[in-house]
């Protein structure tokens, strides 16, 4: 556990900005564990957690990574970049048994809900796209749609543990799956670099106002 109280979430709300530049602290390794297993506490469709990362430390391997994130230096200098995945095959090369028998073991559901969620997930995962005339997602929307929930955990337990972040979607996906031999079918969803800010904070650019981006119950329809 760190050694520092941690923030309130309103208090890393207001704190956070998608940090430049990094110094060289390091993370110790409690703290790290601490960071992702907030994100892999996630929800997920069924529970599926398709999620994966990439703990990228090793300099030389931030090197590379930084050359396959269009040269951004913060990739180079921040002591952990976390690279998020989407796993589109995960859940039948064995995740959902794993999920099941791990459902058993926490005594969530017996055999008849089992067979109804396989059942149930089989059939949407299985199935074409709604855009294709089935019911199943657009599985690349899937993959991030999941990803994203515990990236963005993780994001935000760091910050309230003291640390800054900065989230990347700069970086050419084949080129990340070449330097960190990331397989076939799973996609690179985006990185976040995590540590101590080096230099001055990012002003804050400002949010649309809430009548811009949130609506009542009709698109365009004022709350
Ligand atoms: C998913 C995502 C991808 C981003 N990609 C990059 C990036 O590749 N490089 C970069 O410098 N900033 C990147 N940003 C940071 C944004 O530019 C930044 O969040 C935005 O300007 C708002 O600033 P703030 O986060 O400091 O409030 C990204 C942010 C998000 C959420």
């Amino acid at each position: 556990m760190s050694v520092v109280p941690e923030k309130k979430f309103s208090d890393a709300l207001r704190d956070r900005r998608a940090t430049q530049s990094f110094d060289s602290t390091p993370i110790p390794d409690a703290d790290l564990k601490q960071i992702l297993q907030a994100g892999l506490e996630a929800p997920s469709g069924y529970n599926i957690q398709p999620w994966r990362f990439v703990v990228v430390r090793d300099p030389e391997q931030r090197k590379k990574l930084s050359a396959a994130a269009f040269g951004q230096p913060k990739v180079a200098e921040a002591p952990v970049v976390i690279v998020a995945c989407g796993d589109t095959q995960a859940w039948k090369n064995g995740d959902l048994d794993l999920m099941l028998k791990m459902a058993a073991e926490h005594g969530y559901g017996g055999p008849a809900e089992h067979e109804g969620a396989r059942k149930a997930v089989t059939g949407y995962l299985g199935n074409p796209p709604g855009n294709a005339g089935g019911i199943g997602p657009d599985i690349a929307v899937w993959a991030n749609r999941h990803t994203m929930i515990a990236y963005t955990t993780m994001m935000w337990a760091a910050e309230t543990m003291g640390y800054d972040t900065a989230p990347m979607e700069g970086f050419l996906e084949d080129k990340v799956k070449e330097t960190l031999g990331i397989p076939a079918g799973v996609r690179v969803v985006a990185l976040l670099a995590i540590g101590k800010r080096k230099g001055d904070k990012k002003p804050y650019g400002g949010r649309f106002p809430m009548d811009h981006t949130v609506f009542g119950d009709t698109w365009g329809k004022k709350l």
